[in-house]
């Protein structure tokens, strides 16, 4: 089915002009970019986008991290667009992932990441709506 998710450019990628060459990576797997802004989050924001992962060890550092430089937040939509996604992002930690994907091209560690997507309907739906109004989602 027709599915939108979200993706964040995180701050390794938007510091080293990786922007184009990421959302060329995500257009030519047929997702189509139907929002998209450059941002700097405040540390709140951080906390509270990844308020999941707040017990665990590396919650401080992802978060100082993902407000060290501006991101790019972004809706992608198209066939299982969440799968898909995951699939063009490649493995979590980069030494995993495979070849051609977005994390063994581009990221440097498991923190620095380049990129973040959702992984599941439910996520997609919360996540999209914390950074982006009805209006500003052009199909
Ligand atoms: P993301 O998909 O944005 O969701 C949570 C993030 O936590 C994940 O990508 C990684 O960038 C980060 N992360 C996961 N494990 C570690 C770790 N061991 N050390 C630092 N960051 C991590």
């Amino acid at each position: 089915a027709l599915e939108r998710t979200f993706s964040i450019i995180k701050p390794d990628a938007t510091k080293r002009n990786l922007t184009g060459k990421i959302t060329a990576k995500f257009e030519e797997a047929g997702l189509r970019v139907v929002a998209s802004k450059r941002i700097q989050l405040t540390l709140a924001q951080a906390q509270e986008f990844y308020g999941v992962h707040k017990d665990r060890p590396f919650f401080g550092e992802l978060t100082e991290y993902m407000i060290s430089e501006p991101i790019v937040v972004q809706v992608l939509e198209g066939e299982n667009a969440i799968a898909r996604n995951r699939e063009v992002m490649g493995a979590t930690n980069p030494a995993d992932a495979a070849e051609g994907t977005i994390r063994k091209e581009f990221a440097l560690s498991i923190g620095e990441n380049s990129v973040h997507g959702s992984d599941a309907p439910e996520t997609a739906k919360e996540e999209i709506a914390y950074f982006f109004s009805g209006l500003e989602l052009v199909g």
